[in-house]
């Protein structure tokens, strides 16, 4: 088995007969972090993700906390997801908290209108999210509900959950099995209030913002860091009116929601496994748009918090295709190929690179829905693509970032063109330096030969994640199709940094 990885990764290194030269410099001098909270995740009451993903029968044979699946939280906790973002989505506008507390058994139905009509139990509720947050060492984020919820349900949420007072609802709290307060920090006001979340104007909703959130109280060790719902990809008119109504101090962050469809037809979104080179390059030219929406969006919010106190935060994003054949309608589960991956890489590069705005990112939707990290089958489970370059990329979680200019090849396809290189780098509380590249040209590897300014380093390892196809898939039948490899194309040459990218690659260096 090593002899093949070793042949394959031969291979590689002799696709630079068809090869592109780019150069990179970096330089050290910035003050910036990138916030580890740009690698979240998001569950919401969709399809498998919550129910059957990470909350599972009580008769499944996997080992469980409650019925807490406790593979997934492995995985997850490899990769150190920093936060969960919680329960919608546009389900948590129509969220009653109430609902899911309690002895289970007595918990009120409901259908789940959004996604599939399904009966929601209200099994998996605020300590059941809480109890996988606690799992998973990460912190939740929860998502009030503005669209159907009053403001004394979000503020009597927020009172249950952090106060240790002795009013009712926090002696209920106590009665329902967790005497101390949850701290619970992140917190969302309303989601998509622009479409499922109210079909609001931003006027209105700046308004109902300023509502919810004078109540929406700090209790002691927990002051909330509201996020107001924010704007659906281009709709830079609702960033404006948010940023000019609400004054700054009331919200931690102002969300953004943009998913990349690869035909650009929501009708029509196109297969997650089967495309041609063209759809491939479409794209990825949609993946792109996000760098254009970031800045774009950071532009308007300088102007009303030119210090940058207002967190950018990209609470919805990914790949969304048409759902797999045969999958339940509503459900939204896609397979994750080779593609998904360098989407994953190109927009984490993007969202690394402003991080003096996008200060929080939730990937949607982590098990079983849409761009998922991990997918299950009964007891199976499997990592997708995507997962390997979450896994890649956590050396850059707080990290410091560093300012690093790439002179890249193109990669045209049908007569269009965009940069075959995307990159962003940072340096780790031990002086490491991590590099991530990622070359979206389907046939050309590119060669970087290059000199980095300002960093000092003796020697040179990486990782690499690729596969001989752009679609290929880790299966339930082969489910280590695409993994984490060793690379072997940098080395140090002189005080140059040589490296060999492969075509359709993604690959994070540590220089130290
Ligand atoms: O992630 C799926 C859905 O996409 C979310 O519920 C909603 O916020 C968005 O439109």
């Amino acid at each position: 088995m090593k002899k093949c990885i070793c042949l394959f990764l031969t291979c590689w290194q002799l696709s630079a007969f068809a090869q592109h030269d780019a150069s990179i410099t970096i330089s050290t001098g910035s003050n910036k972090i990138i916030s580890k909270h740009i690698y979240g995740q998001f569950a919401e009451h969709l399809g498998r993700g919550v129910y059957d993903g990470f909350w599972v029968d009580k008769n499944l044979p996997v080992k469980k906390q409650d019925r807490i699946r406790l593979d997934v939280v492995a995985a997850l906790k490899k990769i150190k997801i920093p936060n969960l973002r919680w329960p919608g989505g546009c389900f948590a506008d129509e969220y009653h908290w109430r609902d899911g507390i309690g002895p289970s058994a007595q918990r009120p139905r409901m259908v789940n209108t959004n996604w599939g009509g399904v009966t929601e139990d209200n099994s998996f509720g605020t300590h059941e999210f809480l109890a996988l947050c606690k799992l998973l060492d990460c912190e939740p984020y929860v998502a009030g509900n503005v669209g159907s919820g009053t403001v004394e349900e979000m503020s009597k949420w927020i009172e249950y959950l952090n106060s240790n007072s002795t009013s009712t609802v926090v002696q209920m709290r106590k009665k329902n099995g967790h005497p101390n307060p949850y701290k619970v920090t992140f917190w969302g006001v309303g989601n998509e209030s622009w479409g499922c979340g109210g079909e609001m104007t931003p006027e209105y909703y700046a308004n109902e913002f300023k509502r919810y959130a004078t109540y929406a109280r700090n209790y002691p060790g927990a002051p909330l860091k509201k996020i107001a719902s924010g704007a659906n990809s281009e709709d830079y008119n609702w960033t404006e009116v948010c940023m000019k109504n609400i004054p700054n101090h009331m919200m931690w962050g102002l969300s953004m929601h943009y998913y990349t469809v690869p035909t650009g037809n929501w009708g029509k979104k196109g297969s997650a496994t089967a495309f041609t080179e063209q759809e491939y390059f479409n794209t990825m030219v949609n993946c792109l748009k996000m760098e254009e929406l970031v800045t774009k969006h950071s532009a308007i919010m300088d102007k009303y918090d030119p210090q940058k106190k207002v967190a950018l935060a990209v609470d919805e994003w990914g790949i969304w295709t048409d759902p797999e054949p045969g999958s339940k309608p509503g459900f939204l589960y896609q397979q994750n190929s080779l593609r998904d991956a360098l989407i994953a890489a190109s927009t984490l590069n993007i969202f690394n690179n402003h991080c003096d705005r996008v200060k929080m990112a939730e990937l949607a939707q982590t098990v079983n829905v849409l761009q998922a990290l991990i997918l299950t089958e009964k007891e199976k489970m499997l990592l997708t693509p995507t997962y390997y370059v979450f896994d890649m990329y956590k050396v850059h979680q707080d990290a410091k970032y560093l300012d690093i200019a790439l002179k890249s090849p193109d990669y045209e396809v049908g007569g269009k063109s965009i940069p075959a290189l995307n990159v962003s780098a940072s340096q780790d509380a031990a002086g490491k330096v991590h590099i991530s590249i990622v070359n979206l040209d389907m046939n050309k590897a590119v060669a970087i030969n290059s000199t980095l300014k300002d960093v000092k380093w003796s020697s040179v390892t990486g990782t690499v994640l690729t596969s001989a196809n752009i679609t290929d898939i880790n299966t339930f039948q082969n489910p280590n199709k695409l993994q984490l490899h060793n690379f072997t194309g940098a080395k140090k040459d002189g005080d140059k940094l040589v490296v060999n990218i492969p075509a359709k690659s993604v690959i994070t260096l540590e220089l130290k």
